[in-house]
């Protein structure tokens, strides 16, 4: 039977306001559209009761924490915003193995989470977990491919009851379902990110040069691709992004030898994010992407574009 979202909201905020009760409960809204939705449930089901939460663990995109405050107010959801950057990164210093990085960050995710959720006196925790996350983390039986961020990081010992309304949805109904709930176009047709952020997209141990080469080529690569299609040069992707290749290679400027970053760029094609195809970007647009990348990124050297189609690589690179 085909997913209607119109039966889906109602039915969700029944279950939120039966797991909830007259308890507070707290949710991480990390600007995805999984989490936007879930936030707009539950502001719909628990108003009174709930708190929503933005962390800005420091691997968010170029101006990313102001747009989602922007957005959650439009969507009726007041955001808390809580810069945790520098505990996220101190954690992660000399960290290169991408489970563990994820497993670090998920953890350190739900800790802040839990003291957010002390301070509010909340006994409940929303997440907008979505089928694809749990089914990948080993769930259903299956082999663990990545520990997904809403599921790997969970420490056994929470302290807080959990409630997922998204869980068995996929990408595409959500965005039906934020659709249905009329949150601002941006929300629900943004393209996902994941919930380690830009900490998956630095391939190996995070340092903060790599940071901002990865946001800085993020944001370049999000712009080049939103005149391309403004122009109907091409379609838009369902994913497009920068990521930051752990070893240097050698290029020149100028009669001078220069040794710095590779970046990568991704977008591909894909319905709910388990298949997916790389896109067939023009060669003009990734042209100008490249130069851009290199002209204005002082440490990116070379810029690379993937063209490997899910499966056998992931999307993201870790
Ligand atoms: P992969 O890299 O697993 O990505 O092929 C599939 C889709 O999931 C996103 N992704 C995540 N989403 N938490 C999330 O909520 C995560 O930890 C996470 N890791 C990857 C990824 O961006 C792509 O859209």
């Amino acid at each position: 039977m085909a997913f209607n979202p119109e039966s889906f909201i109602p039915e969700a905020v029944e279950e939120i306001k039966s797991k909830v009760g007259n308890r507070k409960a707290v949710i991480a809204v990390s600007g995805g559209v999984d989490s936007m939705v879930a936030a707009a449930l539950a502001a719909k089901a628990v108003p009174d009761q709930l708190t929503a939460i933005f962390v800005d663990t420091g691997f968010m995109r170029k101006n990313e924490a102001v747009q989602v405050k922007k957005a959650a107010e439009t969507a009726g959801i007041p955001l808390q915003i809580v810069d945790e950057s520098e505990r996220f990164f101190g954690k992660l210093e000399g960290i290169a193995e991408p489970e563990q990085k994820r497993k670090i960050i998920g953890e350190l995710f739900i800790r802040v989470f839990e003291e957010h959720a002390k301070e509010v006196g909340a006994e409940m925790l929303i997440q907008g977990t979505i089928a694809p996350d749990w089914i990948e983390s080993g769930g259903a039986g299956r082999d663990t491919i990545k520990s997904h961020h809403n599921v790997g990081g969970l420490p056994e010992e929470m302290g807080l009851g959990l409630c997922e309304p998204l869980r068995e949805l996929y990408k595409h109904e959500v965005r039906m379902v934020g659709k249905e709930l009329g949150l601002p176009r941006a929300v629900f047709e943004r393209q996902p990110f994941p919930g380690p952020g830009l900490a998956v997209r630095v391939v190996g141990e995070i340092t903060r040069e790599k940071l901002e080469i990865v946001r800085e080529a993020c944001a370049i690569v999000e712009e080049e691709i939103g005149v391309a299609v403004a122009k109907e040069m091409m379609e838009r992707p369902w994913q497009y992004f920068a990521a930051v290749l752990p070893s240097k290679t050698v290029g020149v400027a100028g009669d001078e030898r220069i040794y710095r970053h590779t970046v990568v760029v991704r977008a591909v094609r894909s319905l709910d994010g388990m298949t997916a195809n790389f896109s067939k970007i023009p060669p003009e647009v990734l042209s100008a992407m490249s130069t851009r990348i290199t002209n204005s990124i002082n440490g990116a050297g070379r810029v690379l574009y993937d063209i490997t189609n899910k499966p056998p690589s992931t999307v993201e690179m870790e």
